[in-house]
């Protein structure tokens, strides 16, 4: 097992104590180290972007608005139920489905988490990219390995991670979050986070071998702004910056979307998805390989596939796939 470094001792006891002030000797003794390699630690800190205070006669404390993602700061959240998480912290990834990917071919377990504070190639839905600036985002991605599951049950993952997410964003912004089948998440009006699933599938037997949850969260809106058309889509979970508003965030989603995975059969998460669908009851677009069909959607059923009815009468269970809804309707 990789020997924890001194930085991340300091950075567990600084995130454990925010505000808290330790004098040098506190630490080196809590520690077990020299004051010399606390004093190094400390600058190795400043040097990440960590706002650590210095007083003669108090010592060191680290800022308590500090919202920079490390393993340390989401840990302190998370519930018992996530025990089992392996987590990695990347301030910059290529893309974290694409990383989890090759660590999952490499034999990686079940609940090894990938987090990045930007993506350089994130990747979203039908080969889009998803633009995933520094510092005002979370770019997640889980590894599942469910045992002896068929290949058509890893939407429920999907649906899963949605209704965590919502539950998550409203818990801690105090704001009504709400999704557009299948996996984009909306509040006030403007897309805040989507979800991409990839998987994995044996063969052999149909069953999945694992799958990557995705899922991509505009935390503050970015310094630039939003580019081009997302400018008039896209919006940002809060719009002020939160005392360690990322590292809270992506624990309360791992808390809940560990609650519904534990519990998959009788954990309500359908029930959640279902009473933030955007589009039940609306009149919408289906976006299908032949053309765009207007339908109206009826519901969503137990297995999270979007119920239609088309123009002529005939009705559909939509799986997957594209659909598309008027804004004004929102
Ligand atoms: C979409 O809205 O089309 C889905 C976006 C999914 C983005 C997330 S960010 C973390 C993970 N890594 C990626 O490259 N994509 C997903």
């Amino acid at each position: 097992m990789k020997k924890t470094t001194t930085k991340e001792k300091l950075l567990t006891l600084f995130e454990e104590n925010k505000g808290s002030y330790f004098s040098g000797e506190e630490i080196a003794e809590k520690l077990s180290v020299s004051r010399t390699a606390v004093w190094k630690a400390v600058n190795s800190l400043r040097g990440e972007g960590y706002e650590i205070h210095a007083l003669q006669n108090k010592g060191y404390c680290l800022a308590a608005h500090t919202d920079i993602l490390s393993v340390q700061g989401i840990q302190k959240y998370l519930s018992p139920l996530c025990s089992g998480i392996a987590l990695t912290v990347l301030q910059t990834a290529g893309s974290t489905n694409a990383l989890l990917r090759e660590k999952a071919a490499a034999g990686a377990p079940g609940g090894s988490v990938v987090i990045a504070g930007a993506q350089t190639e994130g990747r979203g839905r039908i080969g889009r990219s998803f633009f995933s600036p520094s510092d005002t985002g979370i770019y997640m991605s889980l590894l599942l390995r469910p045992a002896r599951c068929p290949a058509e049950k890893a939407r429920k993952y999907t649906t899963m991670a949605a209704a965590a997410a919502c539950e998550a964003f409203e818990s801690l912004s105090g704001r009504e979050a709400r999704i557009k089948w299948v996996n984009d998440i909306f509040m006030d009006g403007r897309k805040v986070s989507g979800i991409l699933t990839e998987a994995s599938i044996g063969l052999e037997d149909g069953f999945l071998d694992y799958v990557i949850v995705g899922i991509g969260m505009n935390v503050y809106p970015p310094r630039e702004g939003f580019p081009g058309e997302l400018k008039n889509t896209a919006g940002a979970i809060f719009q002020e910056a939160q005392d360690d508003g990322k590292n809270h965030l992506a624990a309360e989603f791992l808390n809940r979307f560990m609650e519904f995975c534990r519990a998959s059969e009788e954990s309500g998460y359908e029930e959640s998805y279902r009473k933030r669908s955007l589009v039940t009851g609306k009149e919408i677009l289906v976006l299908l390989p032949e053309g765009t069909r207007k339908a109206t959607a009826l519901d969503i059923d137990n297995d999270c596939r979007l119920v239609v009815r088309y123009e002529n009468g005939e009705t559909a269970a939509l799986s997957s796939g594209e659909i598309s809804i008027r804004m004004t309707d929102f």
